[in-house]
């Protein structure tokens, strides 16, 4: 358990905050060496229950859990929501304590990216497609961003959500293809009551987009219940989730995608299991989502 746990107020029980890379690295040597079997839950902070989600099975499966808590600069692109994307950290620390994380590693920028840092991971295939079209240097920040935490927790176990699915595929990709010894688990999408995937990026929706951005999880569900009807043009099913789409005024489709679940490639014909995608931008805000279908 880490020192903040032991000593102190019952009532101001807080995980341990680290924000140094080379203290972090050192504390997760020790347990190591002491046999621990650490667990790693890479957030960019803003948590919500999705993020919970992942703590928690990572408290459950592990010996300690480190939560990172830091919004990645690379993965952003000029011009995206770097800057407003929302920071806050006491707030995440409280929500970490009521599930027992024991630490929650949050360091600046310029300690994870001192001047003169010079390294990309770059994952080919899988990180190409979709949100690589629309977003070509993001998955190059995701991998190498991971990659360090990784590195810095010493990680046996990650903990990634099916909310970002695609980001999955990359990273159990770079472990496999550079022998990465960290087991990566995914797990369910948490969503809203209505349905809507939480999501950080959820606040920057008025009310009125909230609402529209149900038709995001309703597609889905379409999409999901044609398949199981036996349809299998996916053109058929791209038609029936625009149709739900479209009835959201703001909303604009940057692609719907049927793939196959580890490669994500695109299927004319619905053959096994196979994965649905979505993004799609509600006003100023681009929202994402997915459903796996297994049959
Ligand atoms: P972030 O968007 O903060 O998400 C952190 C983790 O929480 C990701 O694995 C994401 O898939 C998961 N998550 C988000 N919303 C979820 C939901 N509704 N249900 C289940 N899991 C959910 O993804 C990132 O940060 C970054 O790219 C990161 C991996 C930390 C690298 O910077």
């Amino acid at each position: 358990m880490a020192e903040a746990n032991v000593a102190g107020n019952e009532e101001e029980l807080k995980p341990y905050l680290v924000v140094d890379v080379k203290e972090m690295s050192k504390r997760a040597d020790a347990l190591r060496a002491q046999g621990k079997r650490i667990g790693l839950v890479p957030t960019m902070g803003a948590l919500h229950l999705g993020h919970l989600s992942l703590a928690i099975a990572a408290k459950n499966e592990c010996d300690v859990v480190i939560v990172s808590d830091f919004v990645n600069p690379t993965q952003f692109a000029p011009g995206e929501d770097y800057d407003k994307y929302p920071r806050t950290l006491d707030a995440d620390l409280t929500l970490l304590s009521q599930i027992g994380a024991d630490y929650v590693f949050a360091p600046k920028p310029s300690d994870m990216y001192p001047d003169g840092f010079d390294a990309k991971v770059h994952i080919g295939g899988v990180s190409q497609l979709l949100e690589g079209e629309f977003r070509p240097t993001h998955f190059d920040g995701v991998a190498t961003v991971v990659l360090k935490l990784f590195n810095i927790s010493r990680a046996n176990v990650a903990y990634f959500g099916q909310k970002d699915y695609q980001q999955v595929q990359v990273v159990q990709k770079m472990v496999d293809d550079l022998n990465v010894p960290t087991t990566i688990e995914m797990l369910p999408i948490i969503r809203e009551p209505d349905g809507l995937a939480m999501s950080s990026r959820n606040q920057y929706l008025s009310s009125e987009e909230r609402k529209e951005a149900l038709v995001l999880n309703e597609a889905l569900a379409e999409a999901e219940t044609l398949i199981r009807g036996g349809e299998r043009d996916a053109n058929v099913i791209y038609a029936a989730m625009r149709a739900i789409i479209e009835r959201a005024p703001s909303a604009k489709i940057d692609y719907m995608h049927i793939g196959d679940p580890k490669s994500l490639l695109p299927l004319e014909r619905v053959a096994g299991n196979v994965v649905v995608l979505l993004a799609v931008r509600i006003g100023a805000t681009r929202l994402i989502d997915n459903r796996i279908v297994e049959r």
